[in-house]
């Protein structure tokens, strides 16, 4: 299972030399050349610099001012026009030592940032890597209002765009093509690759898509419908509003009920579907009303919503519930500060009604019905017909934290059986498998194991066992599909997590990944 550095060498394409400040003068030459060099339709070169030595750059575009890299490379800031009122920002990174491959990358929330540090992580990958702006700058819908070509980039053609205009780059500049393609990103990042999978399956042999954001009508309106469950922190329109210090006081109680489900007291829930949380035992009592130590009824009502499905007007499921662990999550402010969600304010505004001013006191389930029939830009992302990735010999790597506070991990185990469903196939194991990760939250961080490679910073080993990066490239270049991914915590603990529809179980001395299919 270990991806042996000696596969890895074998693969080295390399032109390096590393140790001096000019680094190597044929790249640095090669490099600048791509200036004049590069004729790619639409696209306009920017700007094209050598960096040898590990630095802080400036950026393109407004999201942040400075980036750092390591690796010594390559750097080709680009502008590709992807209609005739539309176009990316983007970046190609090109490290000195590379392994022959090319990989895309997403963006996150309603972003609009390139997504600098991961550029450097993949690149200490020895991967060519390009990340773009996703089609506007900025964390807001604003740009796609009355401008459906931007929100076409968003939706679904800013990463086939890198990856078209990208591979042109790695070509002319180490004068041959990548051996194989990927794709790496998350929630956002996580539709988008799932949305290139659907839309363009050549584009990428391999993809990694974490926490996705699929359903992403749903998910929006979700969101909002929660934020209106717990309403807002004046108290007197709004009698329901659990504060940041009492949901500290609501995780106490569901690890209390669920925390020793999965055979171990860890704080960590391994399966939250397993988690019947009963948030009536909070309470307030006779005998026991301070507001500290037990809930009134009508905040107990919006509890039992949150932790509970959503359903339309119609009755379908909208979206899976809350996953009880979740709330002990830094980023709980997301959707529960009181204020209504600026992604639900802003999707609905710009985007579904187009007007410039929305309030959105009387936000309701009649709002995602119209957010879902308007499916702006084809967003919807909620497709289970992989065929064609499947049929070209793709592999698709998903992974999702239970207690993930933003996309609740019970949505990815609804897409994988919506493609089951789709293919009219048991198990996806073939060509694409979904990893669970208990006690992580959004994307990385929180209690559990959540450090497996897949973004900066969760770098724990550089193997495929440890690393899912290197696990999606081991499956696509030899086969060896990975069974489970190890994760490791802050306090260095390991733990193994396992392949949807396979079960995590403590066996009595560790978890182990039961196949009860
Ligand atoms: C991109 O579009 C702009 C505006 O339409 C145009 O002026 C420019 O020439 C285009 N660039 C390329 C490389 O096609
Ligand atoms: C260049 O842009 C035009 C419209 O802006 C589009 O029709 C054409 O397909 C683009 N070319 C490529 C290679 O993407
Ligand atoms: C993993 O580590 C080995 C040994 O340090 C190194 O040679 C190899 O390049 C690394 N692989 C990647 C993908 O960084
Ligand atoms: C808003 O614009 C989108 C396309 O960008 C369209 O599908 C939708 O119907 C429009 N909404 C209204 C209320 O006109
Ligand atoms: C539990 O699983 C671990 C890891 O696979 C194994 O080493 C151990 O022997 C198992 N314990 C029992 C009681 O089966």
């Amino acid at each position: 299972m270990e991806f042996a550095v000696a596969i890895l060498s074998k693969l080295l394409l390399t032109f390096s030399s590393f140790g001096s400040n000019a680094g190597d003068p044929t790249l640095r030459a090669k490099c600048l050349d791509l200036k004049s060099g590069l004729n790619i339709e639409n696209t306009t070169i920017l700007d094209v610099s050598y960096l040898p030595k590990a630095s802080k750059i400036s950026t393109l575009g407004t999201c942040q001012s400075k980036a750092t890299h390591s690796a010594p490379f390559c750097r080709v800031q680009f502008h590709t026009n992807t209609s005739a009122t539309s176009g990316i920002d983007a970046e190609a990174w090109l490290p000195d030592e590379w392994f022959g491959r090319f990989m895309g990358l997403g963006n996150r929330g309603l972003g609009g940032c390139i997504a600098y540090d991961e550029l450097d992580y993949a690149s200490s990958l020895h991967f060519a890597t390009v990340a773009s702006n996703n089609g506007h700058d900025g964390d807001s819908a604003l740009p796609f209002y009355q401008n459906p070509e931007v929100l076409n980039d968003f939706s679904f053609r800013s990463i086939h765009v890198e990856a078209v205009v990208g591979k042109q780059i790695v070509e002319a500049y180490y004068g041959h093509p990548q051996t194989k393609s990927y794709y790496v990103g998350c929630s956002t990042g996580g539709r988008q690759g799932t949305q290139t999978a659907l839309k363009y399956p050549e584009d990428f042999d391999g993809i990694l898509a974490g926490a996705p954001a699929t359903d992403f009508n749903h998910l929006v309106h979700w969101t909002g419908m929660l934020s209106r469950f717990l309403g807002s922190p004046d108290a007197a329109s709004s009698p329901s509003f659990v504060s940041p210090k009492l949901w500290t006081f609501v995780h106490k109680e569901v690890l209390r009920q669920c925390d020793g489900l999965g055979g171990v007291v860890d704080r960590i829930i391994t399966e939250p579907d397993a988690c019947d949380f009963r948030p009536e035992t909070l309470l307030c009592r006779p005998d026991l009303t301070s507001s500290k130590s037990c809930l009134t009824t009508p905040q107990v009502e919006a509890l039992r919503k949150i932790y509970s499905p959503l359903y339309g007007l119609d009755g379908e499921l909208v979206y899976p519930r809350y996953d009880p662990g979740a709330e002990s999550s830094p980023l709980i402010g997301f959707t529960f500060s009181g204020e209504f969600p600026p992604y639900t304010k802003q999707w609905l505004q710009y985007v579904v009604l187009n007007v410039s001013d929305y309030d959105v006191n009387d936000y309701g389930l009649k709002h995602g019905a119209l957010i879902d029939s308007v499916d702006a830009g084809d967003i919807a992302t909620f497709d289970g017909d992989f065929s064609t990735f499947r049929a070209r010999g793709g592999k698709f790597l998903s992974y999702h934290g239970r207690a993930d506070s933003i996309i609740p991990s019970g949505n990815s185990k609804r897409v994988y059986d919506l493609i089951s469903r789709s293919l009219s196939t048991p198990n996806l194991d073939d060509f694409y498998r979904l990893f669970l990760v208990p006690g992580m939250d959004h994307c990385a961080g929180g209690l559990g194991a959540s450090k497996f490679g897949q973004l900066p910073g969760t770098q724990a080993r550089n193997s495929s066992s440890h690393n899912i990066i290197l696990a999606m490239v081991d499956w696509v270049e030899n086969g060896v599909a990975p069974d489970s991914i190890i994760g490791t915590a802050s306090d260095r603990t390991t733990r193994a997590h396992c392949r949807y529809p396979v079960r995590s179980l403590w066996n009595g001395s560790d978890f182990v990944c039961e196949d009860a299919r």
